[in-house]
């Protein structure tokens, strides 16, 4: 006899229908790193805090950032016809709440708090003592119901410090990555399956001979 589970009929899952607070209470469940999209320089600079954003193809390299249509940055974008996105770090959740804030500050104020400190660079800013920054030139812009679907060709990637963590994003808050989470002891993790593949070979090749 098969234990009866109660959750049968509707297969473990509360029907909510298709609205935007339904999909709200789906994806506040998905995790995700954080970003920060700028455009513009100098005193047209203009930085945004984003999670929609997908590294779309490597051959030719392309990104993709979903930006709200009433988004200072979203007119900033198509403007400049140039971006990037910084990958926030762990201790850079300061940075995800000040850029998410509608009272931030644009132009210099706005360069000042990412910390960019490159001299002669025309680009957008970078989030300084962020993981990694890729700039991008628009390539496409496709309308996505509220947002706009910036397709960008990656011009140049900025490798900062990959041995901190990611800043992350999980039900409204800033989860931290747990210890045994981090990059270093995940390479040993990783290296376990490999050192088991080898054994393995190791054992078939002895008993073939
Ligand atoms: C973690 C996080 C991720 C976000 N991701 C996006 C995003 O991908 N696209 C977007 O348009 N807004 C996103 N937002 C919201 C914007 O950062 C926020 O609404 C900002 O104030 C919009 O710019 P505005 O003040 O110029 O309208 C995100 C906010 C947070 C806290």
């Amino acid at each position: 006899m098969t234990t009866p589970n109660p959750h049968s009929e509707s297969g473990g899952f509360t029907p909510l229908g298709g609205g935007p607070e339904a999909l709200k209470s789906a994806m506040r469940h998905f995790p995700s790193g954080v970003t920060i999209i700028t455009s513009g320089s100098g005193e047209n600079a203009e930085g945004m805090t984003a999670n929609a954003v997908l590294s779309v193809s490597l051959d030719p390299p392309l990104m993709l950032a979903s930006v709200h249509r009433d988004a200072r940055l979203n007119a900033r974008i198509k403007e400049e016809k140039r971006f990037a996105i910084s990958i926030l770090a762990e201790d850079q959740e300061g940075h995800s709440r000040l850029f998410s804030s509608p009272e931030r500050s644009s132009g210099l104020h706005a360069v000042h708090s990412l910390g960019d400190t490159r001299d002669g660079s025309e680009g957008p800013p970078l989030a300084t003592g962020s993981i990694a920054a890729i700039e991008c030139r628009l390539a496409e812009t496709y309308p996505g119901g509220d947002h706009d679907l910036f397709l960008g060709e990656v011009i140049a990637v900025h490798l900062g410090d990959t041995r901190k963590n990611p800043l992350l994003y999980h039900e409204g808050e800033y989860p931290k990555l747990r210890k045994g989470d981090s990059p270093d002891e995940n390479r040993a993790f990783m290296d376990s399956p490999r050192g088991y593949d080898a054994r393995l070979q190791n054992f078939q090749r002895r008993k073939r001979k």
